[in-house]
């Protein structure tokens, strides 16, 4: 994290964890992540110890086996020796132009770094790292749990437990993993963006997977060394609540990049591309349903400028949150998303407009995002959430391939959430359904003329999942 959690202390104390957590991107970006100036980062060596993380490897995550589950299951252990692999060399060669994928070295582009070892990484900086820090160790434990340098000692001493989790932030740069909000604002870091860490269409289209980040399913597939058990206890709408914040955070995250594409491309000598077509749905340009996948994209993108989706992953899906969520909704021009979305589908919108209605709208989520942290949403209102998640209107428009599959991510979180609840949510009818829908999502790999490999979902069709979608309705319980 690129700031010194000291100098804003006082800052802190007047306005709260709360407010500190949506905002450490925005001071990060505003020093554009020369990181880790003045924060330590230790290594994974330093959390190995068979005393501290690495201990009792049977049964797994148990306490003391961090480090050794994390070692044999974490899929983040591999994120930097896939930067060794012949699609990252592709890559960074279709990036930098370069004839082969030998010249290419990806390991040593901070641009991939910053995601795929830690946040703001810098490898001038090389003072904020420990000599024991190793790259080799991927995304590891201070990717999640915040920079060691002040902790490290600390929270091994007497003392440390009665310490609170503001203290342990803003004093020590531990961050709050057991707050939901706090531990998905670690994840959207890397698997949304941050600053000028930017998985762009530049990146895209050199062969990097699209990111799409939802929150719950992320979490689902993680493989833990902690207990879900103890979530649950501390969250008894722990399903519901992941899937909720997850909405608010993604958009949110993703708001805070538009801000950061829309002002990268305001000096006059700026190469950063505006509008950024990543912000769009992908299949307004490429059609979706050739054969030809990617590649049948217009030539010059902007044939169809007034048929361009804006925002069709990161917006939160508003007609299924809760009800007191409001202000949400993009099909309405008189609110935060109604207005910038506007903005966003003209021909060539205003950088400087879009930055600044970006920020707004970020801190409407922030404050959102908040309050559902603080509540706790109640199985009437995830019944009613999961009966919305099941809807179609008459007549209404076909889904997209975006549409289709944040609608079924939301299916299963609500689905697990009212299982919680009450057990014959879990109903092997409604289970076959959901995997039937799934299959209806799959997307195929494909491989581009540049050699790079992308996902095409050719084979999509709207019809056959509006029928997997009410097939699970009519499976449900009460449907
Ligand atoms: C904004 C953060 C970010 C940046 C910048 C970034 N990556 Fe990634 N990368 C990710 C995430 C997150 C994933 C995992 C995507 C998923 O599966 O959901 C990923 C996945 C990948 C994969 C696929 C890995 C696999 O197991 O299939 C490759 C290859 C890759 N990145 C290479 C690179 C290279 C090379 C660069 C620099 C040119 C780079 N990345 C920059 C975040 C980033
Ligand atoms: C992808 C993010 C992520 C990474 C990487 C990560 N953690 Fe965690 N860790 C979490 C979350 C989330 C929790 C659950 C909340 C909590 O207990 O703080 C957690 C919990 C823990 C706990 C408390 C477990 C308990 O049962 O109370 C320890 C100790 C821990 N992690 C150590 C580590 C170590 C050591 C590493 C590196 C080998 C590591 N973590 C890597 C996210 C991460
Ligand atoms: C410092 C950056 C960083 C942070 C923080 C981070 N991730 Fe990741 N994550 C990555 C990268 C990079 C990959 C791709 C690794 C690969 O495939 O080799 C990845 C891969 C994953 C994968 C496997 C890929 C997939 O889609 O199946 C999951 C699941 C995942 N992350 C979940 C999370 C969750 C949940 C959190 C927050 C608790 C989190 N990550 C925090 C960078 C990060
Ligand atoms: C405004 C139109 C537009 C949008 C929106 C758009 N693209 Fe593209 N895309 C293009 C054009 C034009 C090219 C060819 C030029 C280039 O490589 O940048 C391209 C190239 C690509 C390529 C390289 C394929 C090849 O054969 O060279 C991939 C992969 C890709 N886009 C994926 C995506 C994804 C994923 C999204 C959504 C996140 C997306 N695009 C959104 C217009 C668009």
């Amino acid at each position: 994290m690129g700031l010194n959690l000291h100098d804003h202390r006082s800052l802190v104390a007047r306005l709260g964890l709360a407010f500190l957590l949506g905002w450490i991107p925005n001071v990060a970006r505003a020093q554009d992540l020369r990181s880790g100036e003045s924060v330590g980062w230790q290594g994974t060596g330093s959390c190995a110890a068979a005393a501290c993380h690495g201990g009792r490897t049977v049964p797994l995550a148990l306490k003391g086996s961090e480090y050794t589950f994390s070692q044999a299951y974490d899929p983040h252990n591999r994120a930097y020796s896939i930067l060794f692999d012949d699609r990252s060399r592709t890559i960074e060669k279709n990036l930098k132009h370069l004839r082969t994928i030998e010249e290419a070295r990806p390991f040593e582009n901070d641009t991939c770094l910053r995601c795929h070892v830690y946040q703001g990484f810098s490898s001038e900086a090389k003072w904020t790292r420990s000599p024991d820090f190793a790259l080799a160790d991927g995304v590891s434990c201070e990717g999640c749990h915040g920079p060691a340098g002040k902790w490290l000692t600390a929270h091994t001493e007497l003392g440390w437990k009665g310490l609170s989790d503001t203290q342990k932030l803003v004093d020590f740069g531990m961050r709050p993993t057991k707050d939901l909000l706090a531990r998905g604002q670690s994840c959207v870091e890397c698997h949304v963006g941050l600053g000028s860490t930017d998985v762009n269409h530049d990146l895209i289209a050199a062969g990097h997977p699209r990111l799409f980040f939802e929150y719950g399913s992320q979490l689902a597939k993680l493989p833990k060394h902690w207990k879900v058990g103890d979530d649950k206890r501390r969250n008894p709408d722990y399903e519901a609540k992941v899937f909720v914040l997850g909405q608010l955070l993604t958009a949110k995250a993703s708001l805070d990049l538009l801000e950061s594409r829309a002002i990268r491309s305001l000096p006059a000598d700026s190469t950063s591309p505006w509008p950024e077509f990543a912000e769009y749905s992908c299949f307004s340009c490429h059609h979706e349903l050739t054969p030809r996948g990617w590649g049948a994209a217009n030539a010059t993108g902007s044939a169809q400028r007034g048929s361009l989706q804006w925002g069709t992953w990161s917006l939160p899906l508003a007609g299924i949150l809760p009800s007191d969520l409001t202000g949400l909704k993009a099909d309405d021009s008189s609110s935060t998303f109604g207005s910038l979305r506007a903005l966003m589908t003209v021909a060539d919108p205003d950088a400087s407009t879009v930055a600044v209605r970006a920020r707004q709208a970020s801190a409407d989520l922030a404050r959102l995002a908040e309050k559902v942290n603080q509540g706790t949403i109640a199985p009437e209102e995830v019944r009613s959430m999961l009966g919305q998640s099941l809807k179609f209107a008459d007549n209404g428009p076909k889904l997209d391939w975006d549409g289709a599959a944040r609608r079924y991510l939301a299916i299963v979180a609500l689905d697990k959430a009212a299982a919680d609840f009450d057990p014959r949510y879990s109903d092997p009818a409604v289970v076959n359904g959901l995997e039937k829908l799934y299959q209806g999502l799959n997307l195929p790999m494909r491989v581009d003329r540049r050699g790079g490999i992308f996902d095409s979902p050719y084979r999509f069709d709207p019809d056959r999942v509006e029928v997997e979608i009410r097939s699970v309705q009519a499976a449900l319980p009460n449907h």
